[in-house]
């Protein structure tokens, strides 16, 4: 189950070096002849990019609600529709982000990461062009866009490192970076979510594991299994490593139908995600924290079920986290560590992975209208809080769309700070 649902979401260890590699030994190797002649060919053809880019960027992406995802996928779906839309969408999605691509720092864009990155983004939107002409019941264009782009998030990681590495941090790159990347981010979740959704609802099968779901929704999502699952998951990693793992204490509130299970109309795999990345940090906290203790303080977990939100708390006593570097552990920038693979000596690697955890946790949650917010009390704990739409009307597509005022957040200059920062050396008021 766990590993089904982790496929979903498209996460995945790194491997970077491999990829890279790969395509230098192909642009390289006097041996790789046909494919040299075949990137040169695809390059001319890279031309045509920005022509591309600024037709489709004319377009808003169209956000669809949960409802609208389900009726693609009913029984009576059909196969025609969802393909015309997807025509039109896919591209609009990716030439909308493409736009924003130009305005991170040339020298992040410059990097060799970002230059494998933005060269996978031409690709597909060149493929996804082609696919415009192509016949409804083809689906091997969207699996071979949807593969290409599996590595997205640990090679952009790998370009912020590189970045970093090079040329240090500021707040102002580091503030144009988080704002650049929760987009291209929550892109990527979307077009990985229209194009899953395409393939598995027109494959000719139902998923004999999960008859009821819709591609990869689950009209009625049992969240306190999910729960379960990814608490299993995380423990199994814990004991691997520390020998030891917390116990669980969940419990429930369903507002509308005490005694009923929480369910609701969502994407499992999503929701896995977010919890899988929450108690993998509750469990290192604790046991790290607790290391000279013989009993370890459980990681208590409440779902509660209201008439406008399902929220899950997720509260440890690990210590928690002072109140000054809460914000930092949402940036992409700050928190970024080299890939655990990298690390050596790395006992907690399993349980950390390169500080992308929360801030791609909450754009999970924001997707469909929801967020995901810590509290923490430093020297006690700290709880994680996800929230949820409990209706399936309130569940749409949250999307970035490139416009003047996305425009104006890229082109601002930094301004000075509009409160006072106190003096290091107090004024001797007595002179
Ligand atoms: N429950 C928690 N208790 C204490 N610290 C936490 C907790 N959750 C997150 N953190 C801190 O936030 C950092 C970032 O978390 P995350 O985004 O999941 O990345 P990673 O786990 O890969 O470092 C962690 O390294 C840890 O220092
Ligand atoms: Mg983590």
């Amino acid at each position: 189950m766990g590993r089904r649902r982790r496929e979903e979401t498209g996460g995945g260890v790194p491997c970077l070096v491999s990829r890279k590699s790969c395509l230098l030994v192909v642009v390289l190797s006097g041996a790789a002849v046909p494919q040299f002649a075949q990137y040169l060919l695809k390059n001319s053809r890279m031309v045509g990019i920005p022509k591309q880019v600024e037709r489709f960027a004319k377009f808003s992406p169209s956000p669809l609600s949960m409802k609208q995802f389900i009726d693609f996928g009913s029984t009576d779906a059909c196969e025609k529709t969802s393909f015309v839309f997807l025509r039109q969408e896919l591209p609009v999605r990716l030439a909308n982000i493409m736009k924003e691509i130009d305005f991170l720092p040339d020298k992040l864009l410059g990097t060799p990461s970002l230059r494998l990155l933005t060269s996978w983004y031409s690709q597909s939107l060149l493929e996804l062009v082609e696919f415009l002409e192509k016949d409804p019941g083809d689906k091997q264009a969207l699996v071979t866009v949807r593969n290409r782009h599996n590595d997205v998030v640990p090679t952009m990681a790998q370009g912020v490192v590189e970045y970093k590495e090079a040329f240090g941090v500021d707040p102002v790159t580091d503030q144009n970076v988080q704002y650049f990347l929760d987009r291209f981010y929550m892109s990527r979740i979307s077009t990985r979510m229209l194009m899953n959704q395409h393939t598995l609802i027109f494959d000719g099968s139902v998923n004999p594991a999960h008859p009821k779901h819709i591609g990869s929704i689950d009209p009625s999502c049992d969240v306190v299994e999910v729960v379960k699952d990814a608490y299993e998951a995380s423990k199994m990693l814990c004991e691997q490593y520390y020998l030891t793992s917390p116990d669980m204490e969940i419990s429930l509130v369903n507002s509308k139908n005490p005694d009923q299970p929480l369910h609701l109309v969502y994407v499992p795999s999503h929701l896995y995600h977010m919890l899988f990345e929450l108690f993998k940090n509750a469990m290192r906290a604790t046991v790290e924290t607790h290391e000279a203790s013989f009993t370890l303080p459980p990681v208590k977990v409440r779902v509660s079920l209201g008439s406008e939100d399902l929220t899950i708390k997720m509260s440890d006593r690990g210590g928690g986290v002072p109140l000054r570097k809460i914000e930092r552990l949402f940036s992409y920038m700050y928190s970024t560590a080299p890939s655990p693979v990298h690390i050596d000596n790395s006992r907690n690697a399993p349980l950390a992975g390169f500080g992308y955890g929360l801030p791609i946790s909450r754009l999970y949650a924001k997707y469909f209208q929801g967020d995901l917010q810590l509290y923490s009390m430093e020297g006690y704990g700290t709880s994680a809080v996800i929230y949820l739409k409990a209706l399936s009307s309130d569940s749409v597509e949250r999307l970035p769309v490139f416009n003047q005022s996305a425009l104006r957040h890229y082109q601002t200059t930094p301004e000075a700070d509009d409160w006072c920062m106190p003096s290091k050396e107090p004024k001797k008021m007595g002179k």
